[in-house]
């Protein structure tokens, strides 16, 4: 399986989603391909912003050699699933996505856990280390939903 975190600057929140994903998975046995991209360029080749990685370290995940990068498209072709940290960031890759969008493909990640709840995972992009470490919670109990679920199905490829 294919999986793309996509959130809006690729340096905050999407870049631990699929650092954690990433791990999650392979702890599973799971050989999962996991990418991350923002809906925005600004950040663009840069590594994830320095509390994501601290933060994604003291829980024993690497994210440091990561690049951002915007998100593309073609993104909807090459992944099974498309996570969204918030209805911000799905909206404007829909718009971006033109008529490559496949609906069935895309969803908020926190559905994983509260299904048809719309919740967001906030942006900690102004906060301190302690929103980097809510954030990490919150997506990691997703990844666990989802990683569940498709063990369950009998998807492990
Ligand atoms: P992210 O956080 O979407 O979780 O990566 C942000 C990072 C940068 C900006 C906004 C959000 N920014 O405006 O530059």
């Amino acid at each position: 399986m294919k999986i793309l975190m996509v959130c809006l600057g690729n340096i905050c929140r999407s870049p631990l989603a699929e650092g954690i994903m990433q791990h999650k998975a392979k702890q599973a046995g799971l050989a999962w391909m996991v990418d991350s991209a923002g809906t925005g360029s600004w950040h663009t080749g840069e590594p994830p912003h320095r509390l994501s990685q601290k933060v994604a370290k003291a829980r024993g995940v690497d994210i440091s050699c990561q690049k951002a990068r915007q998100f593309r498209p073609a993104d909807m072709l090459e992944f099974d699933a498309v996570f969204f940290m918030d209805e911000d960031n799905l909206l404007d890759a829909k718009r971006m996505a033109g008529n490559m969008w496949i609906d069935a493909k895309a969803s908020l990640l926190l559905d994983e856990l509260y299904p048809g709840e719309s919740r967001s995972v906030p942006d900690p992009y102004y906060g301190g280390e302690p929103d980097y470490h809510e954030v990490y919670d919150m997506i990691a109990a997703a990844c666990d939903a989802f990683i569940t679920k498709q063990v369950t199905k009998g998807n492990r490829l």
